[in-house]
């Protein structure tokens, strides 16, 4: 049994970012009492302290964390303890104005916000390894810092500089990468096209702004290199901190779908993998997204993670800030502990009434205790309290989609056949039927283990290198079930075509190639056999081993295949050429889980999602009722509703909008 990433916070954390520093001490006590009332038992501080940690350059002042780490363990109460790092002082800027970063455009940013800084600037490193040094130094052995809590949301408003600075690091991490060969990285760049090539290193720039569009080979090194980049000035944080404390887990709060870092780069490198996540109000089902980005992290975690933010309501930077709905902070936060979060926190602990954030929600509303909101809270407490058992169990997914960040971001560059083509939008539609099935997912690098899985799915996977491309045509070669969809291995591992026929890296896997592309215009759709249509891609595929599950019945491509089922070794590869509605690709997954032999975690009703954790000794089922309706859902005979604490032999009754969360003991 592998140990837990936090072991020192009991049961299922609760908590908050807590920013005591923007009130008078006297609310402090108020807030240990309140934090007790709602069952917090660790909160996240001291992340945007550097002004106040550090008057002046290599000055000091601890007296204020003091007294907030000290008045947290007397209560009980673990801390999360933040390099304050992702805003630096007004003081710094002054004296290091080269630490602003630049834009595309050569636009030197300003200060007076937060996250702005260029991260390649020696400065700026310089200043965020010294408070963290100084930070590591006296509170290594405090009794309440239980995690340590690197910067914040690297990537966030900035993950990316153009000023000479950045341009000089860029060279140099591609002087390793291509081992200072400059023949290689022409080649990898494809520069002989529009005289681009290179006689001095000293010739690279970043991307910037230029009247053309840009090379796309080079755009990926850049984002290959921003993530990198970043990534390097948290691994010298936590390595500073790591030599202070070297048992205190270390994470860094990660920004659920976004596409501004390789987390597969990144997550290795944290103890506690913890997600940020925003259900945005304009998606009328934000309960799909919140399971999809909660399945990247349990896979990134390879178990369980931290929900180290979320909101209680209002989020301040959408543009409707609106309210939750009744129950809907409850769904919403145990919709992820049911996806593996063995944490839930918010962001933050008492809505401030100054400042850029002023009016985002909090666990402390503005009107205070007497208000819907803190009842929640304090209910959601009492329920994570209840659920302490299901801590360390995991997910039992069958299904993995590949999900890589190379080809998303290759993907969304310019100049693409069809320019409409959003990879977390392929994605998704290909998880919601799973979703609504109850079916677990897991998500998966291309180059992954996938010997768990009966099924694998691959959609929007453009850019793929040979070792995924063969690892996953192996997966089918060898008894397993593949889907590929459309434009998927079209490229290599330099964004350049895969020559011969579309899509060259699963062509000889999938049984077919396809000379040309027929990408839709904007609203249009095609026909099918059978009475579904399509959208946004069609290409002209000749089968070659594969039969056709369905095709075209209208536009230039009548008669061609749509749908493609290739018998490959042992198993069977699947190619969806084209986008189908989402009832035709539900009927696609449908045939696709039968084909693998994967069962819905159990049938739900309509509206209630269905997800399992698993321990050595019991199977967790979370039933969430979405839909309002509520539901009667059989359940073994000797299962207990660990939130209520009743016996539920057999059936367990949901009333509209509420959870349960079941225990069905395993036996044998
Ligand atoms: C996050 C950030 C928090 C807070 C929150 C508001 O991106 O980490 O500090 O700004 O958004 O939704």
């Amino acid at each position: 049994m592998t140990t837990h990433p936090f072991p020192s916070v009991p049961g299922i954390a609760y908590g908050a970012d807590y920013n005591p520093e923007q009130w008078p001490e006297e609310v402090w006590a108020e807030d240990m009492r309140l934090m007790r009332e709602a069952g917090v038992n660790i909160v996240n501080v001291g992340i945007f302290s550097w002004a106040l940690l550090e008057p002046s350059e290599g000055t000091y002042d601890f007296s204020r964390m003091d007294r907030i780490l000290g008045l947290l363990h007397d209560n009980g109460i673990a801390a999360d303890l933040a390099t304050p790092t992702a805003a630096p002082p007004a003081w710094f800027y002054r004296a290091h104005p080269e630490a602003l970063p630049v834009d595309k455009d050569g636009r030197r940013l300003s200060y007076g916000s937060r996250q702005t800084f260029c991260p390649s600037s020696h400065s700026y490193r310089e200043a965020a390894l010294r408070i963290t040094g100084a930070l590591a130094e006296r509170y290594a052995d405090h009794p309440a810092v239980a995690m340590w809590h690197i910067h914040n949301e690297y990537g966030c408003h900035t993950n990316a500089c153009y000023c000479d600075t950045s341009a000089a690091a860029f060279r140099a991490w591609l002087r390793t990468k291509y081992a200072d060969d400059l023949a290689a990285l022409n080649d990898a760049w494809g520069t002989t096209f529009w005289s681009q090539w290179y006689y001095d290193w000293d010739e690279i720039l970043p991307p910037r702004a230029t009247a053309a569009g840009p090379n796309p080979s080079n755009l990926l090194d850049w984002r290959r290199f921003c993530s990198d980049e970043l990534l390097s000035l948290y691994k010298a944080e936590r390595d500073v901190v790591r030599e202070a404390t070297p048992v205190t887990p270390v994470t860094t709060n990660f920004m659920a779908i976004t596409d501004a870092l390789d987390y597969w780069r990144w997550a290795p490198e944290l103890d506690v993998v913890s997600n940020d996540h925003y259900a945005m109000s304009t998606d009328p089902e934000a309960e799909i997204e919140i399971a999809l980005s909660s399945d990247l992290m349990r896979s990134l975690a390879g178990g369980p993670w931290f929900l180290m933010e979320h909101s209680t309501g209002a989020v301040n930077w959408q543009t409707v800030n609106r309210a939750k709905k009744s129950g809907e902070l409850r769904r919403n936060a145990l919709a992820h502990v049911a996806h593996g979060a063995d944490g839930i926190a918010f962001f933050q602990w008492r809505a401030s009434k100054a400042g850029a954030e002023q009016w985002h929600s909090a666990m402390v509303p503005h009107a205070g205790t007497d208000s819907q909101i803190w009842r929640d809270v304090v209910r959601l407490g009492a329920d994570l309290k209840a659920l302490a058992e299901v801590r360390g169990s995991t997910g039992t997914a069958e299904v993995a989609i590949t999900w890589d960040w190379n080809a998303r971001w290759a993907l969304e560059f310019p100049a693409q056949p069809n320019s409409q083509l959003r990879y977390v939008d392929l994605v998704r539609a290909w998880y919601e039927p799973l979703w609504r099935a109850g079916v677990a997912v897991d998500f998966v690098r291309p180059d992954a283990d996938l010997s768990p899985y009966r099924l694998v799915l691959v959609p929007g996977l453009y850019l793929v290198d040979d070792e995924g491309a063969a690892n996953l045509a192996g997966f089918a070669e060898r008894g397993g079930t593949l889907a590929v969809g459309f434009h998927s291995g079209a490229v290599d591992r330099n964004c350049h075509v895969r020559l011969g026929g579309y899509p060259g890296a699963f062509r000889e896997a999938l049984g077919i190639s396809s000379d040309e592309h027929f990408p839709l215009q904007p609203g249009d759709t095609v026909a099918l056999r059978g009475g579904g249509t399509s959208s946004l891609w069609s290409e002209r595929v000749r089968l070659e081993g594969a039969e056709a599950v369905t095709w075209y019945t209208d536009g230039p491509l009548t008669d061609v295949p749509a749908v493609t089922r290739n018998t490959y070794g042992e198993g069977t590869a699947w190619y969806l050429a084209t986008h189908p509605d989402p009832a035709t690709l539900t009927s696609c997954l449908t045939a696709l889980c039968t084909e693998a032999g994967v069962e819905p975690v159990r049938t739900a009703p309509e509206g209630v999602e269905v997800v399992r954790r698993r321990s050595p000794s019991a199977d967790y089922l979370f039933l969430i009722d979405h839909g309002g309706h509520g539901a009667a859902v059989p359940v073994a005979e000797d299962a207990v509703e660990l939130l209520t604490g009743k016996a539920t032999p057999g059936s367990v009754t949901l009333a509209p909008g509420e959870i349960a969360v079941v225990r069905q003991p395993r036996h044998g």
